[in-house]
């Protein structure tokens, strides 16, 4: 593990990938990751299907209009579900385990990018979510937030610059 503050500046969204596969023992950290994340009163409302089928791939790529492509190309995903009755804080509990997903990929030296499906439509102005349901017969129980693709890097992009970080937005004591 290098350390967690270069390796926070050093992740960026990969939305190139080479056609190496994914070893089944960074496969298995990765999802250790995911399981591991923090839920709301430990209520763990998320599911993930992993999926490495080039063809799958290929079909979750149209499964919004803009921003998906880049699923095509990955080794694999992780499409990040969950579900609403178990826990009214699904969308913050799947959002935290599709960041640690990302998190754990670079720590591997692994690319990887969100792929965003709550509230989003295909071309043809289909629900995203419902593509995807339809593509991996998802329960309609569960909702879907988001597709990690991961793959290996192929590009390194430049890491963020740290002089640039956003300070106006931090209010000390008060706004
Ligand atoms: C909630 C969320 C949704 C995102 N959706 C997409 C997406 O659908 N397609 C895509 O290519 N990137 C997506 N991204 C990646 C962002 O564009 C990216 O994180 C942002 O531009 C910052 O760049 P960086 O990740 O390299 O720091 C998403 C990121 C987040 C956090």
């Amino acid at each position: 593990m290098e350390n967690f503050h270069d390796l926070l500046i050093k992740r960026r969204s990969i939305r190139k990938f080479t056609e190496e596969n994914l070893s089944p023992d960074d496969v298995t950290t990765i999802l250790q990751a995911a399981l591991l994340s923090p839920a709301g009163k430990s209520k763990n409302p998320w599911q993930f299907v992993v999926v490495e089928d080039k063809e799958v791939l290929e079909r979750l790529s149209y499964a919004k209009e803009h921003g998906a492509a880049l699923v095509k190309g990955a080794a694999l995903a992780i499409v990040v579900l969950a579900e609403p009755m178990v826990s009214d804080t699904w969308v913050e509990d799947a959002s935290i385990a599709s960041t640690l997903i990302q998190l754990q990929c670079e720590d591997l030296g692994l690319g990887s990018c969100w792929v965003h499906i709550r509230n989003r439509f295909t071309e043809a102005g289909q629900d995203a979510q419902e593509a995807v349901r339809t593509i991996l017969d998802i329960p309609y129980t569960m909702e879907v937030l988001s597709i990690i693709a991961i793959g290996h890097k192929s590009d390194e992009r430049k890491p963020h610059d740290i002089d640039k970080l956003q300070w106006e937005k931090v209010h000390i004591g008060k706004w």
